[in-house]
């Protein structure tokens, strides 16, 4: 009988999505594999189900897209799924239908091409029947098993153009200027671009940050330069020590904190510190916050991550024709391998603060806010 594989991106959007779908597709295609798109994640599966037939033509010239062609949602949670029942939340748990809804559409499995919390609710179907693979996407690049994550590094090269034009405007105007990026409570985009893009300081969660060390740095560039422009990324995960993670919204039982406003905390400390006790023969500094968000997400991904992104299609695609369910690909090295779902969930892969990214982070005469 020939194989019915469906295919779903979950979590937040990131460049490299389509790959995947389009080299998984065209893998199918070889092996005699028909593939069913799933539209909006498991929110959609959970809701009944939209699916249309994917071939070869269907994902044409969808490489380079960013995006995704099927939807996803970054707050979808089979198990805890939310509806509006006479004006009040109800919050329910849709695991079975989801596993009927893959049943009736006569899946033999599917590819989960998620996050953390997408990855993590595939593996919940597992004891309720399900079969599943699962691809490791996200720009924090905060999953653990896999050496990176495809959609980071077009992350990191769009933080990274944004702090190039920092520079110029913060040098014309001898200004500190702050870029907040993503990253959730993992620090690799501010560190990756912060690095790349040359900043002065970056603050990232791994490293609780003290105000006096961020000051310092910029005195420093005032008793080295006579100057008070100074480039800061600042992961939107940072905080400073004893402080707690700012938060745009702060959730509920069904969905995650909106994670934010670390550059605005960050921004406001300097203000104040710069009006009282601030030395004023070093001249008083603006500060200037920019706030990167989704951009980093958009667009299409680069080279790399279109690379990784279709070499983990194709290998999800090969497991599944091989019948080597419940995995998850990964980069290992070089080399795309794959490894149990479950060994995959539950570590984040966080900045070792005693490693040597950080190393030579400090080594280049970066403050890290320590
Ligand atoms: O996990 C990816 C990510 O982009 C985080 O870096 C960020 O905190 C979050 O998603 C934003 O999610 P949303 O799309 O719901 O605003």
């Amino acid at each position: 009988m020939t194989k019915r594989i469906g295919l779903l991106t979950g979590g937040g959007d990131c460049p490299g999505l389509n790959a995947v779908i389009w080299a998984a597709v065209r893998a199918a295609e070889r092996e005699g594999i028909e593939v069913f798109g799933i539209e909006d994640g498991f929110e959609g599966l959970a809701a009944g189900g939209t699916v249309r037939p994917l071939r070869g033509e269907d994902v044409r010239n969808i490489l380079g897209q960013g995006g995704t062609m099927l939807g996803s949602t970054n707050r979808g949670n089979p198990f805890k799924y939310v509806s509006i029942v006479d004006g009040q939340e109800v919050i329910e748990d849709r695991g079975d239908e989801v596993v009927h809804t893959m049943q009736r559409l006569g899946l033999d499995g599917i590819i989960c091409i998620g996050g953390d919390g997408t990855l993590a609710i595939a593996e919940e179907l597992i004891p309720r029947g399900a079969k599943v693979i699962g691809v490791p996407k996200t720009i924090d690049n905060d999953l653990g098993a896999t050496d990176t994550t495809f959609g980071f590094y077009t992350a990191v090269e769009t933080a990274m153009e944004a702090l190039d034009r920092l520079k110029t405007t913060g040098e014309s105007h001898d200004r500190v200027m702050i870029l907040e990026v993503m990253g959730r409570s993992a620090g690799w985009i501010a560190l990756n671009s912060g690095m790349a893009g040359a900043a002065h300081v970056i603050l990232i969660p791994e490293i609780p940050y003290k105000l006096d060390a961020v000051l310092d740095s910029i005195r420093r560039r005032w008793d080295e330069e006579r100057r008070t422009f100074t480039l800061i990324v600042v992961a939107e995960g940072a905080h400073p020590e004893g402080g707690a993670t700012s938060v745009i919204d702060i959730g509920s039982a069904a969905h995650v904190p909106r994670v934010g406003g670390a550059a605005l905390v960050l921004e406001a400390a300097l203000q104040h510190a710069f009006k009282h006790g601030w030395e004023r023969p070093r001249g008083i500094p603006e500060v200037r916050t920019t706030v990167l968000g989704h951009i980093q997400r958009g667009g299409s991904p680069c080279a790399y991550d279109r690379l990784i992104s279709l070499r983990f299609g194709a290998e999800a695609m090969a497991l599944a024709a091989a019948g080597q369910w419940n995995r998850m690909v990964c980069l290992r090295g070089t080399e795309i391998q794959s490894v149990p779902l479950h060994d995959a969930l539950g570590r984040l892969h966080l900045v070792d603060v005693d490693g040597q990214f950080v190393k030579h982070a400090r080594s280049a005469g970066i403050c890290l806010g320590d």
